[in-house]
């Protein structure tokens, strides 16, 4: 039995030292330090290469594999996110708020997927606890030929005699800082147990060729929970995200080592679970109101999908001295330059006016094509007139009113086209290089934000 040591590990980026710090020399964050006792001496990195003597440098024209060896998730939206399914032999992450969704997206998962078997390891809820959810996701009864095996367990020691025992093609873990290894004194959650219990994961994984999917929590900033250095030995980190008092959910992949991270899949959650929204345009448009001023739809795009999204706005007198700027979605920095750029610009009298901005269905959207749309929902509801339904704009606005091009605008303006607008508003030097005749659609293309205004309210 090797001899307990401690150390001291930076709890932000995970550094090691054998005194205490004030200052990480790796992050250079204050204060971070918190004594760990580790156990057993680890081997050296070196030494467990050596043992494994069977890599051996090959062509690269002689590397075999095969594509149709992914495991396909059975759900579009994930394997789309995922790169088309599972890669043997990989770990992924899946990072999100609490409640967000990450542990019904994967039991879910895991349920549609019949000819595998798979091993369910939660450190957070007892079987009874996961079986009562999985009755909830399958009202209908689970298929006889089902092969989920689901346990309790935090050990990692004890995880892989169950994985043994089980043989699975896929193993599931909820979540990683609920999981410790018994080399370790330090508790479940620190730095160096999620460290060590990860690369055993990755090790388990890269040698036995069967996926590993670890869930994780993140952080009050929205970072994920435990030291930076996970994300380097993931091969895909994915983040759900939503806003909780919507059903929209949002599965985004911030590395894929397999896949693009451009891709994006969209959920709602329902009684029994997430649903796949395959058509977010249709979606998040279908519930809007004619005839009311303030409303604009503009064409942005999440990753490489084009969604469309309504934005609303409401101008009013300020009562109080100083006006209220308020926003739902949308970056407040963000509008009150475009506020700023139509007072100079529109004769919009931003000092006397409140302003509340929402974009509809609680999503959050930072693509720059939304400003246009932004700046005509407010101008509209300023001067009380609607803008036409079937309208939409997508083009970015400069600080001297300039409207700015946008990136794949010919993707937007299809889009627009197979949704059955009229009217799309773009920048004139978007407009230069595109065939216009492709689209039955009318491109509207503007160079000030004059011009649009005039377009719609003269
Ligand atoms: P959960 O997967 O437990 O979140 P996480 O693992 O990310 O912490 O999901 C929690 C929320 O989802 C919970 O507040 C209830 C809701 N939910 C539904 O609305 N419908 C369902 O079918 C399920 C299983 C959960
Ligand atoms: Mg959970």
């Amino acid at each position: 039995m090797a001899k307990a040591r401690t150390y001291y590990f930076c709890q932000e980026c995970g550094y090691q030292s054998s005194s205490w710090l004030g200052r990480c020399p790796e992050c250079g964050k204050f204060g971070t330090f918190a004594e760990e006792v580790v156990k057993a001496a680890t081997q050296p990195a070196a030494a467990k290469a050596a043992k494994t003597g069977d890599s051996m440098p090959k062509k690269i024209q002689d590397v075999a594999y095969s594509e149709t060896r992914r495991i396909p998730t059975h759900c579009t939206e994930f394997d789309r996110v995922l790169g088309g399914g599972i890669v043997p032999g990989s770990l992924l992450l899946l990072g999100g708020e609490p409640g967000i969704g990450k542990s019904t997206l994967l039991l879910q998962t895991a349920l549609s997927i019949h000819d595998r078997r798979l091993l369910y390891v939660s450190g957070e809820e007892s079987e009874q606890q996961i079986k009562m959810r999985a009755d909830r996701l399958s009202p209908e009864g689970m298929p006889t030929v089902q092969e989920l095996y689901v346990v309790s367990e935090t050990v990692t020691q004890r995880i892989f005699e169950h994985i043994d025992a089980v043989k699975p093609d896929l193993l599931i873990v909820d979540s990683i800082q609920t999981i410790s290894t018994d080399d370790l004194d330090s508790p479940a959650g620190s730095v160096s147990q999620i460290r060590q219990c990860t690369t055993e994961f990755q090790h388990f994984a890269k040698t036995t060729g069967v996926p590993v999917l670890l869930i994780g929590h993140i952080t009050k900033d929205g970072t994920l929970a435990g030291p930076k250095v996970m994300e380097h030995i993931v091969d895909a980190v994915l983040q759900f995200e939503g806003d909780r008092n919507y059903g929209y959910r949002i599965l985004r992949a911030l590395k894929n080592r397999f896949g693009s991270t451009s891709e994006i899949g969209i959920f709602e959650m329902q009684g029994n679970g997430l649903r796949e929204v395959p058509n977010p345009s249709e979606f998040l448009l279908s519930q809007r109101d004619e005839t009311l001023s303030g409303a604009a739809v503009a064409a942005t795009l999440e990753g490489a999908r084009p969604m469309f999204i309504e934005v609303q706005s409401l101008v009013s007198s300020a009562v109080y001295g100083t006006p209220q700027r308020n926003a739902n979605g949308f970056d407040m920095r963000r509008l009150s330059m475009l506020l700023a750029i139509l007072e100079k610009r529109c004769g919009f009298k931003l000092g006397a006016k409140d302003v509340f901005l929402n974009i509809a269905g609680g999503l959050r959207v930072n693509d720059p094509a939304i400003d246009l749309a932004v700046a005509c929902a407010v101008l509209s509801s300023n001067v009380d007139i609607s803008i036409p339904p079937r309208y939409c704009f997508a083009a970015e606005l400069g600080l001297s009113g300039e409207v700015r091009p946008v990136s794949r605008v010919e993707q937007r303006i299809a889009e627009a086209d197979r949704l059955g607008f009229e009217k799309i508003f773009i920048s004139k030097y978007n407009a230069r290089s595109l065939d216009t005749r492709r689209f039955n659609i009318e491109i509207v293309a503007v160079s000030l934000i004059e011009e649009a205004f005039r377009a719609l309210f003269a």
